[in-house]
């Protein structure tokens, strides 16, 4: 079976990785990567160039297309490739709007009374945002209909002081359509713990995979800027140390519920859904969904499949998708980035990576975005590469991963913190005052 993975990043490394014992496996990226280079046939080009992708899937007979990336899905690369004979691993245009339309996928959760919702509303003026806010009590998130690039969302209390700075902020959003659209969504700010839960989709059924958290913050302690995140983490039996298998049925429940809603008001939605919850002294509430891999948290669960991916893709293009089995272990993925990141750059510097040793070591390197001249290793500004461990525990896949990282050389951090027992047991302890 030919396989091609469209996607240039540390996730799409991931998902090749997956691949390439089982399958004749191409990429088409519009950057080299290093660790996806070393496997695959590729084609280097801009992935939002959906005809071109389409060209090079038929001139190599490609029988499965898996998109990594949520750009080009919103532009409809499922629709080019499926018009050209490509079974694909990734939602429709119209079904893809559960991530790339945020106003379609809060509204289905209304029409069809799909739980774990919360306050929101959608506005295309200043006027009616302010008058919103003036009587809100709670502190509010404001995002931007569209696709940023996960730089749209903004937190009071994050990166916006007050609801006051939410009214400005909405403007900006309205003023500029930011995201392709001239509308702003306020919600309401929720206290909990997140986590996601990814699932693969074949249009009718739903395989989850174990819950996995990523952590935003740039800096140790959950401080600095919110980045592309810069670690995540997973537990044996599939659930976190905070949440219940109850509280993970229920995020499944809604996945689910949300499945069937897309497959009526759009169309079945084959792919990876991702969703990032909340759980909440409510119980789980969904704060958005992907429809693509999450990165890092692809990381996390790819590398333990026990199923093999090839046969999951060939189930969701077939429609008859069934349990999808994983290693049970727990995983910690920790990103190595550019010192500074993500407010400096040292874009072109060169960095050392000892694969040999990582590999040694029993971890795993996924490139990401960096770039590769006469075989060295170059710095972009962006996450580097992200390094993943397995073990029997969190402590345990948490010490090989620190191992790991130290066997990248130049100008580059990472959270040392991400996985340690201190701070998943901060989480706990959240969580548990948030229940009491
Ligand atoms: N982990 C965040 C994302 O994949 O969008």
């Amino acid at each position: 079976m030919k396989v091609l993975v469209v996607g240039t990043g540390a996730r799409e490394h991931a998902i090749a990785d997956a691949l390439k014992d089982d399958v004749e496996l191409y990429c088409y990226m519009s950057k080299v990567n290093p660790g996806i280079s070393k496997i695959a046939e590729f084609a280097q080009g801009d992935e939002g160039e959906i005809e071109k992708v389409a060209k090079f899937a038929v001139d190599n007979n490609i029988d499965i297309a898996f998109i990594g990336p949520e750009a080009p899905l919103g532009k409809g690369i499922v629709d080019e490739l499926e018009k050209n004979g490509i079974s694909c691993v990734g939602p429709s245009q119209s079904a893809a709007r559960i991530e790339t339309d945020k106003s379609f996928m809060r509204k289905l959760f209304e029409d069809y009374d799909i739980e774990g919702s919360l306050v929101y509303k959608v506005f295309d003026n200043y006027d009616d945002v302010s008058a919103f806010l003036d009587d809100f009590d709670r502190d509010v998130v404001v995002k931007p209909v569209g696709l940023t690039g996960g730089k749209g969302v903004k937190i009071v209390g994050d990166h916006l002081k007050d609801n006051h700075e939410a009214k400005e902020y909405s403007k900006e959003v309205i003023d500029n359509a930011m995201g392709g659209f001239t509308q702003v969504i306020i919600e309401e700010r929720l206290i909990g713990e997140e986590f996601t839960i990814q699932a693969f989709c074949d249009g009718t059924h739903l395989a989850p995979m174990p819950a996995a958290q990523d952590h935003p913050h740039a800096f140790e302690g959950d401080a600095g800027a919110i980045t592309g995140g810069m670690g995540s983490y997973s537990d044996k039996g599939g659930l976190l140390p905070f949440l219940s298998q109850d509280d993970y049925d229920e995020a499944v429940k809604i996945m689910e519920a949300t499945l069937k809603a897309i497959a009526k008001e759009a169309e079945p939605y084959k792919g990876i859904l991702y969703g990032q919850f909340m759980l909440t002294a409510d119980g789980p509430k969904l704060i958005e969904y992907n429809a693509r891999f999450g990165d890092p948290e692809a990381m996390n669960v790819l590398p333990l499949l026990k199923t093999p991916l090839a046969d999951v893709c060939q189930a969701i293009v077939d429609g008859n998708l069934d349990k999808v089995e994983f290693n049970d272990k727990a995983s910690v993925c920790k990103y190595i980035v550019p010192d500074g990141y993500p407010e400096t750059s040292h874009a072109g510097e060169t960095i050392e990576v000892d694969e040999k040793a990582i590999e040694d070591l029993g971890a795993k390197v996924f490139y990401a975005a960096v770039g590769l001249e006469d075989d060295e290793i170059h710095l972009s500004g962006s996450r580097a590469l992200g390094i993943v461990a397995s073990g029997d525990s969190i402590e345990e896949a948490e010490k090989i991963a620190e191992k790991a990282c130290a066997c990248i050389k130049g100008n580059v951090y990472h959270r040392s913190d991400v996985g340690t027992t201190d701070l998943v047991n901060k989480r706990v302890e959240h969580m548990k005052e948030i229940l009491n």
